[in-house]
């Protein structure tokens, strides 16, 4: 039909400036010169994911261009067809982007992001297989008018949704003051090709969390299809590119919403549908792509959702600020009885956000009270953590650290749209009551801003957190008999298993024990299953009967057994989201750890990004194993391979989040206080020989254990 010929102009186009600015750059640069996008292990992830050719040179690139001309280029108008010019097209756009890139330039500036790097993807790994992010939105081309565009884009974003923007929509979003950037799960990708960004994004989350082998096109498409929750809304005309592009989302399995009128014999029922009316734009998208949203309505005068997550709120930008080392700060959540808290109570005392002058410092403490017939004290620290992501999420509210070293910032914007404090507690009751509803019947909350009536309570708040700690360190691999599995991972990752011991926290290291413990009691049939121990098989390494039946059953079967403490044998699986990688270096006898943090080289000769995609995707691969950033300081961290004294490198930067525990580790295994001045970093050299002659001098203990391989 005709959206199958416009689909085939389209690629035919694409495809042939590809092939015209292919030629030119071969011209220019030569057919050896490099092409690669920057921080991806995925090379042209696009390429890699469907056909896995090896591109590295431009000159490899004209063989696979050439296939694609001839195979997926076909005039007959057949929907196959339309999909195959989809198909070219995504291949057209990928080489066309990757091109920009020649040479080691940064094409783009600002506010546009370009490319978006493995460490972004990773980022966002846990939000998108928990929920948190329920979907992924590709908007493309220019709304009717800058308003209804920008409130398209804010329906989205208050929906939780991560949002990607290409075309004449970024600028009416800046223009209409909507907050975009990374920041702010809005990435303007930018123009035109660079559309090919959001979807070389959702290759490479089949590669690295799905386990996708390279080239596996169809397993790829399979994944697409069941596991990534993008779907695409294109506003304005339709040209034949556009239509092509849209044949490419088709094929990858992403519906498609355009605000053109089109008549019913140019939409594809579920998959092309015509919505002109703004409003419902987003409705149907989601139900095109079957995302369902758990609504909560919280009575505050901003938007609430993940976001603003990572919104800051500069001092200057700050009505009033709370805490931070200027003020005393605390915020405690409490298990109380029944008869104690009054469901939904808000009590301020102190004075209110009318009697804060602009740009002032008070004092804040937040207490939570809360009941539930199946809360326990164990949950108290799983929930308080919440409190610092529950007011992120307000637009205008900025929250840091914990616990008495808390730091708010409400913004002059927030303020003026009438945030009051009080509106703390109703974002809280909310939030808790809809995200803990198995373990949370009733809360209150109190709200201290009055610095006499802090100086009282936070002294007991503080009585209460050593009480914690000292229950915490208690709690030992030994001291329980259950373990936890985590599998939230495996909507992304569909064979990994992380088991969760009370020291060994999940890779991703935002699950501890008793967060999967607590999760358990919210979600009995939920990612986290209790597993008692049972027969231990080998204690120095940590293997356990019981642990290895749960893995083969619930790793599809993939894997038969798993040491906890060690990475050179049989060690956990990693999915794609771990906080820190460890590897071995040889000539080192030592291992190193790297962060997602940490952009840089490292001396096993690989880049954070090069080494997730060595190892990702829920396989066993002994020498390498992601990690969460805690488990470097656990009495439990690698035991079979030596401990905390194979360390020999790690990234300042980590070194420095780590110190007072690294310290208090190296003191406790003996190791001496001064053990953390042994181990290399970044502004020692990023290769084993330099790191070396380094680690001889300060006689690095791995010099002399026993070989590691
Ligand atoms: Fe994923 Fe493991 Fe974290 Fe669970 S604990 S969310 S499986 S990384
Ligand atoms: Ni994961
Ligand atoms: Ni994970």
């Amino acid at each position: 039909k005709q959206i199958c010929e416009l689909a085939y102009q389209g690629a035919s186009t694409a495809v042939s400036v590809a092939e015209k600015l292919l030629n030119e750059a071969i011209e220019k640069h030569g057919a050896e010169a490099s092409v690669k996008y920057p921080d991806t292990a995925y090379k042209l992830p696009m390429v890699t994911a469907l056909s896995g050719e090896e591109v590295t040179t431009l000159g490899d690139i004209v063989p696979v261009l050439q296939r694609i001309k001839e195979n997926n280029l076909r005039p007959e108008p057949e929907l196959g067809n339309a999909l195959l010019s989809g198909e070219a097209t995504l291949y057209a756009g990928e080489i066309i982007e990757a091109l920009r890139y020649v040479g080691g330039v940064k094409p783009d500036e600002p506010p546009y992001t370009g490319f978006l790097p493995d460490p972004i993807l990773r980022k966002f790994g846990v939000p998108l297989v928990d929920g948190t992010i329920p979907g992924v939105a590709v908007v493309t081309g220019k709304a009717k008018d800058a308003k209804a565009g920008a409130a398209l884009i804010k329906d989205l974003q208050s929906k939780g949704i991560l949002v990607m923007l290409v075309n004449d929509i970024i600028e009416q979003c800046i223009e209409e003051n909507i907050k975009v950037g990374v920041d702010y799960l809005t990435f303007p990708l930018g123009k035109f090709t660079q559309i090919i960004h959001a979807v070389n994004f959702a290759a490479r989350a089949g590669l690295a969390f799905g386990g996708v082998p390279k080239g596996a096109r169809e397993q790829m498409l399979d994944y697409q299809k069941r596991r990534v929750p993008a779907f695409v809304i294109v506003l304005g005309d339709l040209d034949p590119v556009t239509i092509a592009i849209g044949a490419g989302a088709l094929f990858m399995g992403f519906p498609i919403v355009t605000d053109q009128a089109l008549p019913p014999e140019l939409q594809i029922p579920g998959l092309l549908e015509a919505q002109p009316d703004y409003d419902k734009i987003v409705k149907l998208s989601l139900e095109l792509r079957g995302i369902k949203l758990k609504i909560v309505d919280i009575p505050v005068p901003i938007t609430v959702g993940p976001a603003f997550e990572g919104e800051t709120i500069r001092k200057k930008e700050a009505w009033v600020e709370f805490g931070g080392g200027r003020a005393p700060g605390f915020e405690l959540v409490r298990m109380c009885d029944a008869g104690q808290v009054e469901d939904g109570k808000i009590e301020v005392v102190g004075p209110e956000i009318d009697e804060m002058p602009e740009g002032s410092v008070f004092p804040l403490g937040i207490i939570v009270d809360i009941y539930g017939r199946k809360m326990q004290d164990d949950f108290e620290g799983v929930l308080e953590r919440r409190i610092h992501y529950f007011i992120n999420y307000g637009e205008g509210l900025w929250h840091v650290a914990q616990r008495d070293l808390c730091w708010l910032r409400i913004s002059k914007g927030a303020q003026a749209a009438g945030f009051k404090i009080r509106h703390f507690g109703e974002l809280l009751i909310a939030k808790f009551k809809s995200d803990y509803p198995a373990i949370v019947d009733r809360v209150q909350v109190t709200l201290i801003t009055d610095s006499k009536a802090i100086e009282e309570k936070i002294a007991a708040a503080r009585d209460k957190y050593q009480a914690r700690d000292a229950r915490l360190k208690g709690l030992t691999d030994e001291s329980v008999d259950t373990f936890y599995s985590c599998t939230l991972c495996q909507s992304f990752a569909p064979n990994h298993v992380c088991i969760v011991s009370p020291e060994r926290v999940g890779l991703c290291g935002a699950v501890s024990w008793l967060d999967a413990k607590a999760s358990n009691e919210i979600t009995p049939t939920g990612p986290n299953q209790p597993i008692a121990k049972g027969e231990c098989l080998d204690e120095q390494k940590g293997m356990w009967q019981n642990l290895n039946d749960f893995l083969h059953t619930s790793s599809n079967r993939t894997l038969e057994e798993v040491n906890l403490y060690t990475l050179m044998d049989k060690p956990m699986t990693s999915c794609g989201c771990f906080e820190a990688i460890m590897a071995i270096l040889p000539q080192t006898n030592g291992v190193m750890i790297t962060t997602r943090e940490h952009s840089g080289d490292t001396p096993c000769g690989m880049t954070f990004s090069s080494l997730a995609g060595t190892c990702g995707g829920g396989v066993q691969t002994p020498g390498f194993m992601g990690i969460g950033r805690r488990y470097i300081v656990s009495a439990k961290f690698i035991p079979a391979d030596g401990g905390l004294g194979r360390i020999v490198w790690m990234p300042k930067e980590l070194k420095d989040y780590l110190k007072d525990e690294l310290i208090e580790r190296a003191v406790a295994l003996g190791l001496g206080a001064d053990f953390v001045n042994k181990i290399a970093d970044e502004t020692v050299g990023i290769t084993e020989e330099t790191i070396l002659p380094f680690l001889e001098e300060k006689q690095h203990p791995a010099l002399t254990m026993p070989a590691l391989m």
